[in-house]
């Protein structure tokens, strides 16, 4: 038993996004790119799930079904968020992690004016997280972006989304600043490697050369991330501009050296490439040999590196699920789900029922790994584990949750001894909602039960787990507990 590690201020919290728990998807909002992701069918690969061609967005535009989209109907966060809110205010959260909708404040993205219901809605929301004792922590985009930048103007490719980014972005800041001192630019921004139509509204065959546009859409919003970390700092001084990173951290299959530059490529691809833009202010050594390799020739303006440099992000925030392991020689491996992207197999390690790999001192590696790096204080915004929950009798019993987050804090400590500045965790996620990668509503993540099946019946009555109560009592004693 370690005491007193946590600083006293530490953010212990839990997180959600509007488009997997809101719902209310055509109330005075227009369509987004995640309302057009229908539920997992197992027997279509990642690859196919993922790939959003021209003729499968236009099928998607055209289907009538609605239930079809479980991300439009959510659990109704919409009406039930005064519940919610209390719910994990009783639970002790200091912060409380959610999403803007981009489509509430501007329904198409290109508005001259926002869209003044949709701020209703979340002057209601951010006030009662702030009545309830708690900071909003509040990511500006999370994987919805209006469909109207996708079909107009071609997604974040074009150099255009970043003016809309930003009206958007000054609009919420504007209103909320008062109430919101950490925010987020983009929920997982190395999406634009991993998550393409979702993160950045890009069409696999719209152009001839997709590898291109990928990763000049991640330029766009790396300049979106700074100009948006510029503006909320005319607004307040202290305001906690992060930058969000998917960490994928993988390790050396062997140590036979070609397995070990396979993971040190990996690691620079997956995760590095995206945060030093954002942290160091420019793009790592590196990055040219990829460029030129891959033929990607970005347009660079000048004043962007600058702007980069003279615009870092005031924190590091990312979600930390799994780790994997890399080879030079994938033959012997056996390949397994993860976070965005199927990772391999590590003997050593147990998995989650989706094939996530669960490895908490994976956890305190990267803690280490990136302050080692970065120097700049980090946010676990995202870490959990999805799995069915049996409810019986009004009750549910997730040992396992409550395992998976014990062993995971348990690393956490050690990092913070090891001397790791950390903010706080806000885990993934604070009551059930709908999986960002599937769409089912089975694969459940929350400290709160939400009576709703795949088939979206149910009563959307909410029920605290056993992890509820366990997880007050952590935050009561600090972590000390633990
Ligand atoms: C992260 C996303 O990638 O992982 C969340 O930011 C998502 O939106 C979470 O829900 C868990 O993934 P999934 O696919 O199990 O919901």
């Amino acid at each position: 038993m370690k005491n007193n590690i946590f600083p006293k201020d530490f953010l212990w919290g839990g997180a959600i996004a509007a488009c997997q728990s809101e719902g209310s998807w055509n109330i005075n909002k227009g369509l987004s790119v995640a309302d057009l992701a229908i539920k997992y069918d197992k027997t279509v690969s990642r690859y196919e799930r993922k790939l959003v061609t021209q003729k499968k967005l236009d099928n998607l535009l055209k289907e009538t079904d609605t239930k079809k989209f479980p991300k439009r109907f959510g659990i109704d966060f919409y009406n039930y968020f005064e519940q919610d809110i209390k719910m994990c205010a009783d639970m002790g959260f200091k912060v409380f992690r959610l999403s803007i909708a981009w489509t509430r404040i501007f329904p198409n993205g290109d508005e001259m004016h926002p869209n003044e219901h949709g701020l209703n809605f979340y002057d209601k929301v951010i006030n009662s997280i702030v009545q309830n004792g708690m900071q909003p922590l509040v990511t500006i985009n999370h994987f919805d972006m209006p469909v109207n930048l996708v079909t107009k103007y071609g997604g974040w490719k074009n150099r255009k989304l970043i003016d809309f980014y930003l009206k958007f972005a000054e609009v919420i800041f504007n209103r909320y600043h008062k109430q919101v001192k950490y925010w987020i630019s983009f929920n997982e921004i190395n999406g634009a490697r991993f998550n393409v139509f979702y993160s950045t509204g890009l069409v696999k065959d719209s152009s001839d050369n997709h590898l291109q546009d990928c990763y000049q859409a991640a330029h766009h919003q790396f300049i979106a991330t700074a100009l948006a970390r510029k503006k909320i700092h005319e607004y307040r001084n202290d305001a906690m501009m992060g930058c969000m990173v998917a960490k994928f951290t993988t390790y050396p299959a062997t140590c036979k050296p070609e397995d070990v530059i396979e993971a040190q490529e990996n690691e620079r691809l997956d995760n590095f490439y995206f945060i030093d833009p954002l942290i160091r202010g420019k793009y790592p050594s590196y990055a040219k040999r990829f460029w030129k390799e891959n033929n990607i020739n970005l347009n660079i303006l000048k004043g962007d590196l600058q702007l980069l440099e003279q615009n870092p992000c005031d924190y590091l925030a990312f979600s930390y699920y799994m780790s994997s392991i890399s080879a030079a020689n994938k033959e012997n491996l056996e390949e397994t789900e993860g976070n965005l992207k199927s990772t391999f197999k590590n003997p050593h390690l147990k998995a989650s029922e989706w094939g996530w790999q669960i490895d908490p001192i994976g956890l305190r590696y990267t803690l280490n790994q990136l302050y080692d790096r970065y120097q700049t204080p980090l946010f676990i915004v995202e870490n959990g584990i999805g799995a069915e929950d049996d409810f019986v009798n009004g009750k549910i019993e997730d040992d396992y949750r409550i395992e998976y987050l014990k062993t995971h804090i348990e690393q956490i400590k050690e990092a913070i001894l090891d001397g790791v500045e950390l903010l706080g965790y806000t885990t993934w996620s604070s009551i059930d909602i709908i999986s960002s990668g599937t769409s089912e509503m089975r694969k459940r993540y929350g400290f709160i039960y939400v009576d709703l099946n795949d088939s979206g019946k149910g009563t959307l009555g909410r029920y605290p787990k056993k992890s509820y109560y366990w997880y007050k009592d952590l935050i009561l004693n600090n972590g000390d507990n633990n």
